[in-house]
């Protein structure tokens, strides 16, 4: 697989959380951030594709994930798990604060490579997805999306699935489109080698 001949996905390791700017690592290594509302997968993205069962920390319980948690992988790349959108028992100042940290991340980070932004493939994508989308698009950050829980529908629906997330997402035919599940690990080869062609 390529990433093995890249990186050794073994070595790795949550580095710090940061809720801004002032506590972000201090160097140049590529970064690739996971956005997503709220139980759609970010963590177990990472988990999977880290070969761990826990290393990012998921929860049945939405809004779990508070901060930009920073991890490290093999010293030559780091994921950031960024908390999820769209929980519902969430203040109002809640959300502005979490709007104000991951916008200061997105827009200012010179790190960062690419958005993993994660939907879910049995269900239209949310105002909040869409939102992101475009937040991403017209920032111009490349912006990779990832639809994840196939396992918890039929193949023979998955094109179909695809179609109506890529048309309320408005896609842009350029981005890429990686079906995957945590379960089966569809989509692991996809996901790894779409990652590290964007470093
Ligand atoms: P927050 O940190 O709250 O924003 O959530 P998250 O996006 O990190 O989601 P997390 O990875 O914690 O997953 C939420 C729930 O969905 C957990 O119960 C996971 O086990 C489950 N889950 C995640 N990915 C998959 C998948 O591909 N298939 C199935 N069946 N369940 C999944
Ligand atoms: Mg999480």
């Amino acid at each position: 697989m390529a990433e093995e001949q890249v990186l050794n996905t073994h070595n790795a390791d949550i580095l710090l959380s940061a809720a801004n700017k002032s506590h972000y690592p201090q160097d140049d290594l590529p970064e690739v951030a996971l956005a997503g509302r709220s139980n759609v997968g970010k963590s177990s993205f990472i988990n999977t594709l880290l070969g761990r069962k826990n290393l990012a920390r998921t929860s049945g319980k939405p809004g779990k994930t508070q901060l930009l948690n920073f991890y490290n992988i093999d010293n030559k790349l780091r994921f950031v798990d960024v908390p999820g959108y769209g929980y519902a028992r969430v203040s109002k100042k809640e959300r502005a604060k979490w709007g104000k940290m991951i916008e200061e991340y997105l827009v200012t980070r010179d790190n960062l490579r690419a958005v993993v932004s994660l939907v879910d493939l049995r269900h239209d994508p949310t105002q909040d997805d869409v939102q992101m989308y475009e937040f991403l698009k017209y920032y111009e950050i490349p912006v990779i999306i990832v639809a994840t829980k196939a396992d918890k529908i039929p193949r023979g629906k998955w094109n179909k699935h695809a179609s109506a997330i890529k048309t309320k997402l408005n896609f842009d035919k350029k981005d890429r489109f990686i079906i995957f599940s945590a379960v089966t690990r569809e989509g692991y080869d996809e996901a790894w080698d779409t990652i590290l062609a964007e470093l």
